[in-house]
């Protein structure tokens, strides 16, 4: 099978299509034919040698990647729930080796779900490690209610894109930042209230905020504390919420903490839901080919990606 192989940490170039052997689904895997696999911010991290690559580097070759949509191919021992010839999408093994930049994924039966007829392969994997990101922080680790306030920055991106679209779905009030030219796409969205982050301090437009999802860290956590109203919780994705400013959230009555996203096939299935039922539509503003990986790489470095890319195989 072809894959992108990473030879060395650094840049796009070191990202090389290279014939490999096709993996067998050991116990409780699928081996699934890669339709469309998506980017994220943390490709890049892993690629420049941070990220998730110290711990991929013991399964070489390294073969970024955990979000597919496909066909399952093949079945391994002791699945349940899936058969060959079925669609299916997921984030695979994330945090660890999902080696998703190949034509076959040796998958955890547990961390898939079918996907809806109706949703493409492209949309299927735009809707996997961001949305669930957005999913899990949402509701299991700020418990998000109907009537509840959410303030959602970098709104126009992969996981703010989802993150709003859920929290409309929730039944709360979404306030979205992002620069100018997001503005009518995070209307169109939903957001009740918009901030164009280069033109206004966000604490001084939200101070009843119940949560916030942090995609950024640095002054924008600290900064974020005092949006909340007491009770509250900020979840950052990116490791904003450090000792200090864990212990200042304690002093104003808040709660701040980190989070990283984990596969998780029952909440695939809830993706697949949403999706199917119209309340879940992800942007995909780029889809490449498998041959401009480079590019694509390139793009979600510009920091500016609208929703999300994919990387389109066959
Ligand atoms: N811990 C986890 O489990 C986890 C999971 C997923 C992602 N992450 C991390 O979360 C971060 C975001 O991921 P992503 O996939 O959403 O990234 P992304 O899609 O690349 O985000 C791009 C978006 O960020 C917006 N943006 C950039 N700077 C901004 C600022 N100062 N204020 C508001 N918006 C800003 C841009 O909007 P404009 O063009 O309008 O500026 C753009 O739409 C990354 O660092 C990623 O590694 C962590």
């Amino acid at each position: 099978m072809k894959a992108i192989v990473l030879t060395e940490a650094g840049g796009p170039e070191n990202l090389q299509m290279q014939e490999l052997p096709t993996p067998q689904p050991k116990e409780g895997e699928v081996l699934v034919k890669v339709h469309a696999f998506s980017i994220n911010p943390v490709d890049i991290k892993t690629r420049k040698g941070g990220g998730l690559l110290a711990g991929m580097k013991e399964s070489a070759p390294v073969i970024l990647g955990w979000d597919i949509s496909g066909v399952v191919e093949a079945v391994g021992a002791n699945v349940h729930g899936f058969r060959e010839g079925d669609a299916v999408f997921g984030m695979v093994n994330f945090p660890g080796n999902g080696k998703a930049y190949a034509e076959y994924v040796a998958a955890p039966a547990a961390h898939l779900a079918l996907k809806p007829a109706a949703i493409s392969h492209e949309e299927a994997a735009a809707t996997t490690l961001a949305a669930l990101t957005a999913w899990q922080v949402l509701t299991q680790q700020a418990g998000l209610q109907k009537g509840q306030r959410v303030l959602i920055h970098a709104a126009a991106g992969g996981v703010g894109h989802f993150a709003v679209q859920m929290a409309k779905y929730l039944g709360a009030s979404v306030t979205g930042t992002a620069s100018a030219e997001n503005k009518d796409f995070l209307l169109a969205l939903g957001v009740d209230q918009f901030i164009d982050y280069t033109k206004e301090e966000v604490a001084n437009a939200v101070n009843d905020a119940d949560v916030v999802l942090d995609p950024l860290g640095g002054e924008t956590t600290v900064k974020s504390l005092q949006t909340l109203k007491p009770g509250g919780t900020l979840v950052s994705i990116v490791g904003g919420a450090k000792e200090p400013v864990q212990q200042q959230a304690k002093e104003k009555g808040v709660t701040a903490k980190n989070y990283l996203v984990h596969s998780r096939g029952e909440d695939m299935a809830r993706m697949a839901t949403l999706l199917e039922d119209g309340f879940l539509k992800p942007t995909v503003s780029h889809i490449y080919t498998f041959a401009q990986i480079a590019e694509a790489h390139r793009q979600i470095e510009t920091g500016k990606t609208r929703g999300k890319i994919v990387v389109q195989i066959g």
